[in-house]
């Protein structure tokens, strides 16, 4: 039980091993087909940008070095992709100084318009992700995330990597799930793959928003990427997370006490908010439903984790 720091890494250091750039282009959920009343209530309005440059050549070098020596950690997430690491972050401190960096963090937030902070499920924070071991698998099947935002980051070159591109469509849940339904996935005129210029080399996402998958490789080759995740900081709006999919997915050790914490902090935020300005002279059923509704989170959380393990969503 326990994880070992991986030995003789480098430390992080953002002058050495950050380029941030800015991306070109942002897409939005209105683009995508999503209505106003889809949107409110979510992370941001964004969802999804093109490619900007978060490690420099150095910066890549070292994070496809750690990718490697965490293969030898990789396990299937669920039935929906073969090969991962998760929680990363307590094997390597590289990866895991990264993982939080507050540059890295502000850069996001920009891109995204609203604050931001890392995943506080820390097993979303640095997920990697590597090629299947047969080459008419994809990479990983079309699907939503079970959090709201992150970024997916090229590890391996993808200028030489023979396919297992990432891909996102261009149309809503709603409308993935009816393809699912008639036995399609999403047609390709309606796919983006964007084009990554080089490893360390990213696109913002609104994952749960936004339905993706890594393509099938062309021929079999070691193919990395690397998804940190990130949460709005304003705990009023929905969580867009399935905290249940990850029963049985990830460490138990660590899962259950991230999870408290992260139910406990939204929920403390909105019972704040009461504390600091519940007016005097509501009806008793208002007062009783906006305690309720501040506890949601919390309430969630006790039932999910007393229900067990859940069948993962996915498109295919
Ligand atoms: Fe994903």
């Amino acid at each position: 039980m326990g994880y070992e720091w991986l030995a003789d890494e480098p430390m992080f250091d953002p002058a050495v091993h950050l380029e941030l750039t800015e991306p070109d282009l942002i897409i939005t959920l209105a683009d995508l087909g999503y209505t106003a009343v889809e949107i409110y209530g979510t992370a941001t309005p964004i969802a999804a940008s093109t490619p900007f440059r978060i490690l420099s050549d150095e910066g890549a070098r070292v994070m496809l070095d750690t990718a490697r020596r965490l293969r030898a950690f990789c396990a299937p997430a669920g039935d929906r992709i073969e090969r991962v690491v998760r929680n990363g972050c307590y094997r390597s401190a590289w990866l895991r100084d990264l993982c939080i960096s507050p540059q890295v963090t502000r850069h996001l937030a920009a891109i995204y318009g609203v604050g931001v902070a890392p995943h506080p499920l820390s097993a979303h924070l640095g997920h990697l992700n590597y090629e299947p071991s047969r080459i008419e698998a994809a990479v990983d099947k079309w699907h939503h995330d079970t959090l709201p935002l992150d970024y997916v980051m090229m590890v391996t070159d993808p200028t030489r990597t023979p396919g297992g591109r990432f891909e996102y469509f261009t149309g809503t849940k709603a409308e993935a799930a009816a393809l699912r339904d008639e036995g399609a996935t999403p047609p390709p005129a309606r796919v983006v793959a964007p084009d990554f210029p080089g490893p360390g080399w990213a696109i913002a996402l609104h994952g749960n928003m936004v339905v993706h998958r890594g393509g099938p490789l062309v021929d079999l080759a070691e193919r990395i990427t690397m998804v940190n995740g990130y949460v709005s900081t304003d705990a009023s709006i929905e969580d867009q997370s399935r905290n249940a999919d990850l029963i049985g997915v990830d460490d138990p050790a660590v899962l259950y006490a991230d999870w408290a914490r992260f139910a406990a902090w939204r929920s403390r935020e909105q019972l704040d908010r009461i504390i600091e300005s519940v007016p005097f002279g509501l009806a008793p059923e208002d007062v009783a439903a906006t305690l309720e509704s501040a506890i949601t989170d919390v309430q969630i959380a006790v039932d999910e984790m007393r229900a067990g393990p859940q069948q993962t969503e996915h498109y295919e």
